[in-house]
């Protein structure tokens, strides 16, 4: 952890965000704005190097270099004091101190890696224009650990995409990309002691090319290969694995195969994997899984049975953790650390391993507890379409209590409102019985935490779309001081840094959008319509109706879902942004009119009579035409309050019983204007 010892409190070394002087994001440590600037116009870059001078940095400034090619010279003066070793490390040195003069641009690190981080503020400066700022900023990161989890096995991410992705992640000092690389639906690590023929898997090469790639930026890559269970696409190829047969799957949810864990043979394919695994990834870390074992195989089968009876294993759970101790073991044995799922937290688990917290935040205070480090990635999924506030507002070493009350207020959030019995659901994995961790305990176990993109409603065409407009809210939490957590600022930032990502990642969320929708056939005047309509949020698309009732009132779930591995994922809701940046920039119109700005209130009069407009139209496409007619009436009941027809409780009252999804969609501004009207009712 970095050297703020004021997590969960504001942090006084914080300089305030100057937002819309600098677009910085994540925020640095102490930014100080000095007069003048540095113009950048038709200049080209003269790298010098004081210290260290290594082809990794080469590299680096040649790609920064390539977007200045013009005749007058500037000079940037590295001082880099030492190389960063082969590849980038937990807790290597990442900080850095970068100057701009009107003649040129210091930058001062003790490692490669702290001058990656300043060359991603460099970028981020030169995003805004031709004139830098003259500033000096000193930079550190909070947390060692900012991860990004990408799921490549529900659907395969290739190389482009995976290369883009780690561009992005550099942009916003993120650095490490935990590949979740096998799971029931495939298994994409080409593996030759368990070869799976049929299987679309990347090749050795590939995944040491990411390696490299990503250690050229300074992000490391962590493996998982999920074990016991989420492993149906190998148990379908290696049926001796498993106590029973299985067919490959193309669905989603929780199967029930999984490893046998009675048989010595199943640990010797398991120890010949992790050592394929292991040369191909160099990263310290190694993640076994161990998340949603099915208990259904291991009650059924007699040989598990006996195997658990002669060896006094209690129970299911106490037979995982001997599984999870087996594995571990193995892991070890390989010079590595390993890492699982919070499921993989047991009173039998015999030594210490990273547990990465995912069902809830409760989980971490009994990770730390038991000796245990931790990374968490509860409450920063991004598969599940929540706008990137709610992500921002956790803090990974906030207080349990605070944590707790965060994911209490969810359930009343009125833009989760429609899947609020959803989340209650899963209040059962709360567990805050354990003793809160010591600030030691805290520095020294809580790595840090990665978002997570689940990609059973993911694919390549989609996956820009579905990070970058949320995920860097989350490195900012990662990488800035606990003080950092004004949100009009964050969002204020957001939307420069996005449209800055095209400079340094060729990343361009908008015009994939653009792209989306045209391929769905989605054009003008509609896209003013969808670019305020959102997906459901967190798993309702998923379950669709029928599971999620049958989830919620205790019933089995039935198997069949709306989608699957050949759903095409192509239609509008696929390409819509989880969160609207349109309803954004609409609720930035009602605060100035809550500042009692006339010309705010007539702009948003007109907008509403363009929306009554659009949704009058008789040429809507057939999927969208239930949220055009909910458009409409918001329009009316936003028009008649603005026109002193009628008062703020009785429009609020009007706009909640519209605050209802059509179908997967949800017109994110009933929401927005619910929560607008909230403070005026
Ligand atoms: C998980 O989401 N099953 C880790």
């Amino acid at each position: 952890m970095g050297s703020d010892s004021t997590q969960g409190s504001p942090s006084t070394s914080t300089t305030p965000s100057p937002s819309s002087k600098l677009p910085l994001l994540p925020w640095p440590k102490r930014v100080v704005a000095q007069d003048g600037t540095l113009n950048l116009v038709d200049v080209r870059l003269l790298v010098s190097y004081s210290q260290t001078q290594t082809p990794r940095l080469r590299d680096a400034f040649a790609r920064l270099s390539q977007t200045f090619a013009g005749s007058r010279g500037v000079k940037v003066d590295v001082h880099c004091a030492d190389e960063g070793g082969r590849y980038p490390e937990l807790r290597v040195a990442e900080s850095y101190r970068l100057r701009v003069r009107a003649t040129g641009i210091d930058i001062w690190a003790d490692t490669e890696w702290g001058v990656f981080n300043a060359l991603s503020t460099l970028w981020q400066l030169t995003a805004a224009g031709p004139e830098l700022p003259c500033c000096e900023i000193e930079d550190e990161p909070r947390f060692p650990w900012r991860g990004l989890l990408v799921d490549v096995a529900r659907h395969y991410i290739g190389m482009p995409a995976l290369r883009r992705t780690i561009d992005g992640m550099a942009a916003c000092k993120l650095n490490v990309l935990h590949l979740h690389l096998t799971d029931d639906q495939a298994f994409r690590f080409p593996s030759l002691a368990l070869p799976l023929p049929d299987e679309r898997q990347y090749s050795r090469r590939e995944l040491r090319e990411i390696v490299d790639y990503a250690a050229m930026r300074g992000v490391r890559v962590v493996p998982e290969i999920d074990l016991p269970g989420h492993c149906t696409a190998l148990l379908a190829g290696h049926p001796r694995l498993g106590s029973q047969g299985v067919e490959r799957s193309r669905r989603f949810g929780v199967h029930e195969g999984c490893l046998d864990p009675s048989r010595e043979s199943v640990y010797a394919a398991i120890a010949d994997l992790l050592a394929e695994v292991a040369e191909v990834f160099p990263d310290r870390y190694l993640h076994i899984g161990g998340d949603e074992v099915h208990p259904a195989w291991w009650q059924a089968s007699p040989e598990i049975v006996e195997f658990m009876r002669a060896g006094g294993i209690a129970d299911v759970p106490a037979l995982q953790a001997q599984f999870v101790n087996r594995v571990a073991g193995l892991v070890r044995d390989l010079g590595r650390v390993p890492m699982g799922w919070d499921e993989v937290l047991h009173p039998d688990l015999a030594d210490p391993m990273v547990v990465q917290v995912w069902r809830g935040a409760s989980a971490r205070d009994r990770a730390l507890h038991a000796g245990h480090s931790c990374v968490i990635s509860a409450n920063y999924y991004l598969d599940l379409f929540f706008p990137a506030d709610v992500h921002y507002g956790f803090d990974p070493a906030a207080p349990m209590t605070e944590l707790l009350a965060r994911e209490d207020a969810l359930l009343e959030d009125p833009r989760l409102h429609h899947i609020a019995d959803g989340m209650r659901w899963t209040l059962q994995w709360r567990d805050d019985t354990a003793v809160a961790p010591n600030a030691a305990k805290l520095e020294s176990g809580l790595l840090g935490g990665e978002a997570c993109l689940w990609s059973e409603l993911v694919t390549e065409s989609v996956l820009d779309i579905r990070l970058w407009t949320r995920l860097p809210a989350v490195a900012e939490r990662f990488w800035s001081t606990a003080g950092t957590r004004d949100e009009a600022d964050l969002y204020l930032r957001l939307d420069r840094w996005v449209a800055g990502l095209t400079r340094s990642a060729d990343i361009d969320v908008r015009a994939s959008f653009r792209e989306r929708m045209a391929a769905a056939g989605v054009d003008e005047p509609f896209i003013a319509l969808v670019e305020m309509l959102e997906p459901v949020k967190w798993y309702a698309r998923l379950l669709g109706d029928e599971a999620l009732s049958a989830r919620l009132s205790g019933r089995e779930m039935p198997l069949a879902r709306p989608y699957d591995l050949d759903s095409p994922l192509d239609r509008v809701v696929d390409g819509l942004f989880p969160e609207s940046l349109a309803v954004r920039e609409v609720a930035g119109v009602c605060q100035l009119v809550d500042s009692g700005s006339a010309d705010a209130r007539a702009q948003l009069l007109a907008m509403a009579a363009r929306w009554q407009v659009l949704a009058d139209r008789g040429d809507c496409p057939a999927e969208l035409v239930p949220s055009a007619t909910q458009l409409g009436r918001v329009a009316k009941q936003l028009t008649a309050y603005l026109q002193g027809e009628r008062d703020a409780a009785a429009t609020l009252r009007e706009l909640r019983a519209l605050n209802e999804p059509q179908g997967e969609y949800v017109l994110a501004l009933v929401p927005m204007l619910c929560g607008w009207l909230e403070q005026a009712a």
